[in-house]
């Protein structure tokens, strides 16, 4: 039996984030070099692109390349770069076959061209899509987001578009990368590291977080099924007491 089945269709999270982890362990186990485990991670992309749509979450964020994954050595980020490239180039067909739209976040002018041309193209070409948006994050960290979000509301204060006391978190998350986007409910991360890596701090302040020790590159449908049963199963009080949510 699937664990699909367990599902709530009525309570399913809208948007799911994942920082996907552990392609170099995965590689590492199988005697081979850090982007085998790359390229075998586009796998665990593709499967789990195709269960959100079918299950009608709206929106799945994935984190592809930090804005610190910059500093890994160059041969790792040039064959990122281009299993980029190939992997979006490939798959936009697929999107487009299955109405999934493509939208992307983080400093995508810091992209090789190659890259940035290659992805706003299939931006362009799958923007016409309904069924569920895969957003991209590339070249992102939260920190840097939230800088550029705060330079753009000060340039407004200082053209008098703004007044200081009328900024709140609508101006903020307004100028943030996902703005249109509604927050993260469920954010999982791979590999058995508990940490949030610079990812969505302000989108995921009210966010369940899944841990799973699977590395990447085996992260399938299942295990994609066994976060949102586990999401479901717990109680989200967002600073109210149990019996308040119980006597809803
Ligand atoms: C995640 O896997 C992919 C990226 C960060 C691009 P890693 O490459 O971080 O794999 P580990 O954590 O070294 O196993
Ligand atoms: C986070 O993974 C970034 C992505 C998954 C793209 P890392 O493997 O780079 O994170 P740290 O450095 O171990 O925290
Ligand atoms: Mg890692």
């Amino acid at each position: 039996m699937s664990l699909k089945e367990n599902i709530d269709l009525t309570k399913l999270p809208q948007h799911i984030a994942i920082i996907m982890d552990g392609n170099g362990r995965w590689a590492k186990q199988q005697g081979a070099d850090r982007i085998f485990g790359h390229q075998h991670g586009v796998g665990s992309v593709r499967d789990t692109v195709e269960a959100a749509a079918e299950l009608g979450v709206k929106y799945l964020t994935l984190y592809a390349f930090s804005t610190e994954n910059w500093n890994r050595p160059q041969e790792e980020v040039n064959a990122l770069m281009e299993l980029l490239v190939h992997t979006i180039g490939a798959e936009t067909a697929t999107l487009n076959k299955n109405n999934i739209r493509l939208q992307a976040i983080g400093d995508l002018k810091s992209l090789p061209g190659s890259c940035y041309n290659e992805l706003q193209e299939a931006i362009a070409n799958t923007a016409q899509n309904t069924r569920m948006t895969l957003v991209l994050a590339l070249s992102y960290s939260s920190k840097w987001e939230l800088l550029q979000a705060i330079q753009q509301i000060a340039e407004k204060v200082e053209n008098k578009q703004l007044l200081p006391a009328d900024i709140n978190e609508n101006t903020l998350a307004r100028h943030l990368c996902t703005a249109g986007m509604p927050d993260p409910e469920l954010m999982i991360r791979t590999s058995g590291e508990h940490r949030i890596s610079n990812f969505l701090l302000w989108q995921l302040a009210y966010a369940e977080f899944y841990f799973t020790e699977k590395l990447w590159p085996d992260f399938k449908k299942e295990d994609f099924y066994q976060a949102i049963v586990n999401y479901q199963s717990r109680e989200r009080r967002f600073g109210k007491t149990s019996e308040q949510i119980i006597s809803k």
